[in-house]
């Protein structure tokens, strides 16, 4: 008898992975993932759910759904003439533009330390990973990149403004000198952050032939929906398109998607209090004995302390969970990144660590 075992089947590289892990977060303190602590005011959540019950639950989503798409385009700034594509989160966009743009031999080039899903994509889709190092202090490295991009010719390069697990924002004259010297390739600025960054390249976009700007609704506050959006010449967007599984957001999203974009405003102004406790923390982590604070125009702050690994036990022993990044790149040795929280979770989180580092 013979059998089919996985083995024989699955690629060798896919046998060798490890899936994607999320810490189970019951009972903790969450600040590992950038969430937006706040839920929705309970008259809005309880109009939402009335919006969400009256939805065609039967029928498939819209695959282009305009009145959506119209909204986005309006509230987000996307300029006349651009076009907009949508993912099942920006995690989505990343895995299609991959898949499109993987011709035999091409690369895919990102400054590291940087979003682990840009690596990602690039291996499931059989692209060469090219990382090009930030500086120690963890600011980009035009030259490095520009030099990088002249060696390898990447067919995508990744920028994200501003960067994960970093929190840096990148001058945008480095990101100007970046795209001018990427003529054969396609600039993905990745504004995942953008809320909190309160700046952005989407006014921009048909400035150039070669960029897109991405973006997702999960940081500011609609993580569980998932929904992200590239925007950019709809000449790029086409090609996209064309690899976008045909009904990739739901129709719950759709509809919670129209209905928060006319209640942008209860977001925005949960992501302005974060942006206050992020400047609170920021100074508050600082005067820590031994941790050095980097800058961060996200909802997350990176954080070296003499020993990343005893606190972050700490940390979880006192019901806080936290990102470890020191093993992800030597250039985060001992790092820890913390999501902005609540006041009551930052002041938890805190106190935590304050023990830990004493
Ligand atoms: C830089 C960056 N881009 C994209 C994403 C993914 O966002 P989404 O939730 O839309 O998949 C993240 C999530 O952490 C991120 O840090």
């Amino acid at each position: 008898m013979t059998t089919t075992r996985p083995e024989d089947i699955i690629r060798p590289d896919v046998l060798s992975m490890t899936t994607y892990a999320v810490a189970d977060a019951k009972g903790f303190v969450k600040l590992d993932a950038m969430e937006n602590p706040f839920p929705l005011p309970a008259a809005l959540a309880a109009e939402l759910g009335e919006v969400l019950a009256g939805v065609a639950l039967n029928r498939y989503p819209e695959p282009r759904p305009a009145v959506l798409v119209d909204k986005l385009k309006q509230v987000m700034g996307v300029p006349a003439g651009a076009e907009l594509l949508l993912g099942n989160g920006s995690d989505e966009i990343i895995s299609m533009i991959a898949i499109a743009c993987a011709k035999p031999g091409a690369k895919l080039l990102a400054p590291v330390p940087g979003f682990v899903m840009y690596q990602m994509s690039a291996k499931l889709a059989q692209l060469a990973f090219v990382g090009v190092p930030h500086r120690a202090d963890l600011t980009l490295d035009v030259d490095a990149m520009l030099a990088a991009i002249a060696e390898h010719k990447p067919a995508v390069i990744y920028l994200a403004y501003p960067n994960n697990p970093t929190g840096t924002l990148y001058p945008d004259a480095d990101i100007e000198r970046i795209i001018a010297g990427a003529k054969g390739s396609l600039v993905v600025i990745d504004e995942a952050y953008q809320p909190f960054a309160q700046k952005s390249w989407i006014g921009r976009v048909l400035d150039y032939d070669n960029v897109v700007v991405m973006r997702t609704v999960s940081k500011l506050g609609l993580a569980g929906i998932r929904l992200g959006y590239l925007a950019g010449p709809p000449v790029w967007l086409k090609e996209f398109d064309k690899v976008r599984p045909p009904y990739n957001v739901n129709v719950l999203t759709q509809a919670a998607a129209e209905f928060m974009l006319d209640h942008v405003d209860v977001l925005e102004a949960q992501a302005a209090e974060l942006r206050a406790e992020r400047g609170k923390l920021s100074a508050a982590l600082a005067a820590l004995p031994g941790a050095t604070v980097f800058p961060s125009a996200a909802n997350f702050l990176l954080v070296r302390v003499p020993d990343a690994d005893a606190a972050f036990d700490a940390l979880l022993n006192a019901k806080v969970l936290v990102k470890n990044v020191g093993k992800m790149h030597p250039l985060l040795a001992n790092c820890l990144r913390l999501t902005v929280g609540a006041p009551i979770e930052n002041a938890q989180m805190l106190a935590a660590l304050e023990r830990a580092l004493k």
